[in-house]
């Protein structure tokens, strides 16, 4: 029996999940259950990456503990995953206590053996990537991926000597063409190699800067780098480093990422595994961006599309068939609701759902409802039946190659066949003129198609596809497999009774108005509210008196703010980031007043001061100099 492995990336939990992590997710699902039906040993990884100072700072903006947060969202994985079908084996979260002492584990021995060391370093530090920037890395100053300036920090940290690893790891990836796929990935980790201009690996956070993390264990004062924790993850999650699953799947271990976190997947993860004296993984597969009008879909950017609206519209089996369908592998797709629409539309309800809604409406007609006993086949039957043959086998190749839309494509291609075999044949005139071996065998040939077809959709749609096998008379999910299924034939047996007719993918669901979702526009996401609830938001213009930083939180300014009332309100305000304790003394602001006081670290908060964006592209809403403080904004 082979085994297989397969990982997502952890995700981070400050925010829902969106449509980019539901394909990674879903393509991951789909391979597991692919590589199950061929009978291996699977074994599926994902979870989330809750460390670190994203996950602090979204904490500190939403007035809780990074604990609590991560428990919120990683709930909200947990459950979308449950909504779209996706099955994996184990969920690690890396505040689990076993994932930490792995950390520490492996931490401790490449520091044993020499591969840490203790330095000062200043660099340019994008807290949405996590990690430090060259400067010749930046766009005109600005991180590529966020978008926003990234700021200087310099500080005595621990280093892993990645630069020890770095010739090593040239010379795997140039000798092993099919590591890092698609290939143009592989060329651009082999660019980076050859640029010389990477450095060791910076792994620590002073305590002073960030509590949130593992702690060194050879230095209490300093927290484990959050992507040098996360990636521990594809082995804690296995039971390293002495449980018999990691040394079953370990071997065999393939990695799912988009391209935003190629480096640190191609090339600190296989250098902290070769300090570690752990083998490498087998493959690294990168795929592109889901995009909404040429943008990336992301929390940070505000155009994340909710996966559960989208499923409660269409179907989780259409969201998934979509996802796994439109984009082509290594490069970006478009979502827009309209691509979708099209897309399930011709191949789910047209190609393959007909094509079993009018199979199963001939059988009942001409058949009594039963397979019919085929006689012999011509040469065009066998023709077709080869056809079918190879699309399966070109199917079961690309899924073997993560080529998800291509594997698709061979299936379509099945449907269409057959489709086209039926009109070709014409069973209702065989009925007609009484050829009964003809008609049989024609209808055999078609509920065979069917019958592969099904099993084939099985990673893909699972309850549809099951929902067809039942269609067919196959019940029981013994012994249903993919194994054979390239070179056998005849396997559905004469006799068995089939359902009159079939509805897999009714139209109405996806045809009916979708007034939920505007791609790109989030706030048309939310349901509205109405203007009676909105009357009840107390706005007011204010005027900063005094403005001090918090202590040990790195994006609160504590305010003091007139509101028109006897005295000035208290109020804390996630803006330390853009805006000096200077420049908010004398500032016009508005203030909702009428937003229950809460308690961040200690001090109680009474207000919340409106802004636009975050991090440090956040900007204050100025009232109008005339208008006077207490004015109410209405
Ligand atoms: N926590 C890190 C990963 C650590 S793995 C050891 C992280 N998390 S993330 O929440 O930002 O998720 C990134 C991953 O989510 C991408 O690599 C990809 O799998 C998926 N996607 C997020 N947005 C996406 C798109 N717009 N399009 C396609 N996939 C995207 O990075």
């Amino acid at each position: 029996m082979k085994s297989f492995y397969i990982t997502t990336p952890i995700y981070y939990v400050n925010g829902k999940p969106h449509i980019g992590h539901s394909y990674t997710s879903v393509l991951a699902d789909m391979l597991t259950r692919y590589h199950a039906l061929e009978g291996d040993e699977v074994f599926f990884l994902t979870g989330t990456d809750e460390h670190g100072d994203k996950i602090a700072r979204s904490a500190e903006k939403e007035g809780t503990d990074p604990q609590t947060l991560a428990d919120r969202y990683a709930k909200e994985f947990k459950v979308l995953w449950d909504m779209l079908d996706v099955k994996y084996s184990e969920f690690i979260r890396t505040t689990d206590e076993s994932h930490k002492q792995v950390v520490q584990r492996v931490l401790q021995k490449i520091y044993d053996k020499g591969d840490i060391y203790f330095g000062e370093y200043g660099g340019y530090y994008c807290c949405g990537c996590e990690r430090f920037y060259a400067e010749n890395e930046l766009e005109d100053g600005i991180c590529p991926q966020h978008k926003t300036k990234p700021e200087y920090v310099k500080e005595k940290n621990y280093f892993f000597k990645m630069s020890r690893y770095l010739p090593w790891l040239k010379e795997y990836i140039t000798e092993h063409p099919d590591f890092i796929q698609p290939s143009h990935y592989r060329n651009e980790v082999l660019a980076l190699l050859q640029q010389e201009t990477l450095e060791d690996l910076c792994i620590s956070r002073p305590k002073s800067r960030l509590t949130w993390g593992i702690e060194l264990p050879f230095d209490t004062d300093y927290v484990c780098y959050v992507w040098f924790d996360a990636l521990l993850n594809y082995i804690s999650g296995i039971g390293y480093p002495d449980s018999p699953c990691f040394d079953t799947f370990w071997p065999h271990a393939e990695h799912i990422i988009a391209k935003d976190i190629l480096k640190p997947h191609a090339i600190f993860w296989p250098c902290m595994l070769a300090s570690a004296e752990i083998p490498l993984f087998k493959k690294l597969y990168v795929h592109g961006y889901w995009l909404s009008k040429d943008t990336k879909l992301s929390k940070s950017l505000g155009n994340a599309i909710d996966p559960a609206l989208l499923i409660n519209q269409y179907g989780v089996d259409a969201i998934r068939y979509f996802l796994l369908r439109d984009m082509s592998f290594g490069s970006d797709a478009n979502f827009s609701l309209s691509s979708l629409a099209s897309r399930i539309t011709a191949e789910l309800a047209n190609d393959i759902g007909n094509l079993f809604s009018r199979t199963l409406a001939m059988i009942a007609k001409y058949c009594d409802s039963k397979v019919p006993q085929p006689g012999q086949y011509t040469q065009h039957d066998e023709c077709i039946q080869q056809t079918i043959l190879e699309h399966i086998a070109m199917y079961k190749q690309h899924c073997r190659q993560v080529a998800p839309a291509k594997a698709l494509e061979n299936l379509v291609a099945i449907a269409s066949c057959a489709n086209k075999y039926i009109d070709a044949n014409a069973p209702w005139t065989l009925y007609k003129e009484k050829q009964e071996e003809r008609l049989a065998t024609v209808l055999y040939l078609v509920l065979e198609a069917l019958r592969k077809l099904a099993i084939a959709l099985l990673p893909v749609v699972p309850s549809t596809a099951k929902t067809m096998l039942a269609l067919l008379g196959i019940t029981s999910p013994l012994g249903i497999t993919l194994q054979e299924e390239e070179r056998i034939w005849g396997k559905l047996p004469v006799g068995t009774v089939l359902a009159p007719s079939a509805n897999l993918f009714p139209r109405e669901q996806w045809e009916k108005p979708m007034d939920l979702i505007e791609v790109a526009t989030p706030k048309e996401e939310k349901t509205y509210i109405s203007f009676e609830q909105f009357s009840l938001v107390d706005m007011r213009v204010g005027t900063v008196i005094s403005a001090t930083k918090v202590e040990n939180a790195r994006s609160l300014l504590l305010l003091h703010v007139d509101v028109g009332e006897d005295n000035p309100r208290t109020i804390l305000s996630g803006i330390a980031e853009k805006y000096t304790p200077t420049d908010m003394v004398g500032k016009r602001v508005i203030v909702v007043v009428n937003l229950q006081p809460k308690k961040i670290r200690g001090i109680e908060s009474h207000g919340m001061i409106l802004t636009v964006g975050e991090g440090n592209d956040i900007y204050l809403l100025e009232p109008s100099d005339v208008c006077m403080n207490g004015s109410r904004i209405v």
